[in-house]
């Protein structure tokens, strides 16, 4: 079975095919340089840009691979959660070419995506504790299977990586702010004591990162010389102030998820292993945390490497080929959810029969 993964839920415009579990080919387009000087992704000018990278990146991916279109068996696409206008450039064009070649439609929980992108580097054993942490998203899972996830927490505000993006763009560094938060605070020692670890003092499993950007803004503003006059187009090495700042914020962010992370592994019985996925698990703070975490437990922890952390097609055609091999799929009705709303499961439910070779019979 050949499966195309369609993403464009944020601001990658990625587009990968996927067979037997093993990545035969990706193209990105990212619109980090656009966005940066907002701080943030500006929704109208992402799906303009979706929209006009989208048809170039499919023709340059077909010629990377040597595979023709006629042999795609299965077009998976990001339908949410996301931004609307983004989610519905993809949509349309999966559509599209699900139509033109016959050949089967299926549609992808962003957030589930993230999380099985670590099936492309190795088998992931279920049962399984699954922390998705990224830029709109702070969820704790139980996965059951490819098709399985049931929610066990979730951010009641601002996500991981919004609190890292907003901390950013208070010093004036560019969006995506948590990856030069990291940067800048490498070789930092933190003060572990400097900002709060919010929402930790109950007992439940939910996040709330809102409190910390109220912390960070207030130190900030007390300490006007952490902020550069003009944004930096490109890195800026951090002195011993805001290298102390960033690991500090860094610590907060990593000590939050750890202590819910540690909550929902004591509560859950059965499990295989710890998966961390999302751009947030990009973060050396949080990748040697929970390493740390999951071995306290005896269990696997599983986080892919970076560049399958942050937003990819790899991890939607890998979805979509399990969910497929499943019998798993959708019709052309198909809709795109928004970020906020809960994405049905919402499946036709079909035996999509294969050969020993995962070809469709
Ligand atoms: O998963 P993702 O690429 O897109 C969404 O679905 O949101 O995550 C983007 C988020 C941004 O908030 C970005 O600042 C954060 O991931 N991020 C990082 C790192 N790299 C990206 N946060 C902390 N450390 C990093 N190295
Ligand atoms: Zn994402």
């Amino acid at each position: 079975m050949i499966c195309l993964g369609v993403e464009t839920s944020c601001d990658e415009t990625a587009l990968a095919l996927v067979s037997g579990g093993r990545l035969l080919g990706e193209r990105i387009a990212s619109q980090e340089d656009l966005h940066a000087l907002f701080g943030g992704v500006v929704p109208e000018l992402a799906s303009r840009e979706h929209l006009r990278k989208a048809s170039a990146l499919y023709e340059a991916l077909l010629q990377d691979t040597g595979i023709p279109s006629q042999a795609v068996d299965v077009v998976a696409v990001a339908r949410g959660p996301g931004l609307l206008g983004s989610l519905l450039v993809g949509l349309n064009l999966a559509k599209g070419l699900a139509m033109g070649f016959g050949a089967a439609l299926v549609g992808v929980n962003h957030l589930h995506a993230h999380l099985m992108a670590a099936g492309l580097e190795r088998e992931i054993p279920f049962p399984a504790l699954g922390l998705l942490i990224s830029g709109g998203h702070t969820h704790l899972y139980r996965m059951e299977s490819p098709a399985s996830f049931e929610l066990l927490g979730r951010t009641l505000d601002d996500a991981a990586g919004e609190a890292l993006d907003k901390a950013a763009k208070l010093v004036n560094r560019p969006y995506p702010g948590g990856k030069c938060i990291d940067v800048l605070g490498k070789g930092h020692a933190p003060d572990t004591g400097l900002f709060p670890k919010p929402y930790t003092a109950n007992k439940n499993l939910d996040f709330s990162f809102s409190g910390l950007k109220t912390s960070v803004a207030k130190y900030v503003s007390a300490r006007p010389g952490l902020r550069l006059p003009v944004m930096p187009q490109g890195e800026v090495a951090a002195g011993p102030d805001l290298g102390l700042f960033c690991a500090s914020i860094n610590f907060a962010v990593a000590e939050t998820l750890r202590i819910k992370t540690q909550r929902a592994l004591e509560a859950q019985s059965g499990l295989r292993a710890l998966v961390v996925a999302g751009g947030v698990a990009a973060n050396s703070m949080v990748r040697a945390k929970m390493a740390r975490l999951a071995a306290s437990f005896g269990l696997e922890c599983i986080i892919p490497r970076p560049v399958l952390c942050t937003d990819n097609g790899a991890m939607v055609a890998y979805l979509g080929e399990r969910l497929a091999l499943g019998g798993y799929s959708h019709g052309l009705d198909l809709e795109a959810v928004p970020r906020g709303q809960v994405v049905p499961h919402d499946y036709i439910r079909t035996a999509f029969r294969t050969d020993e070779c995962g070809h469709p019979a």
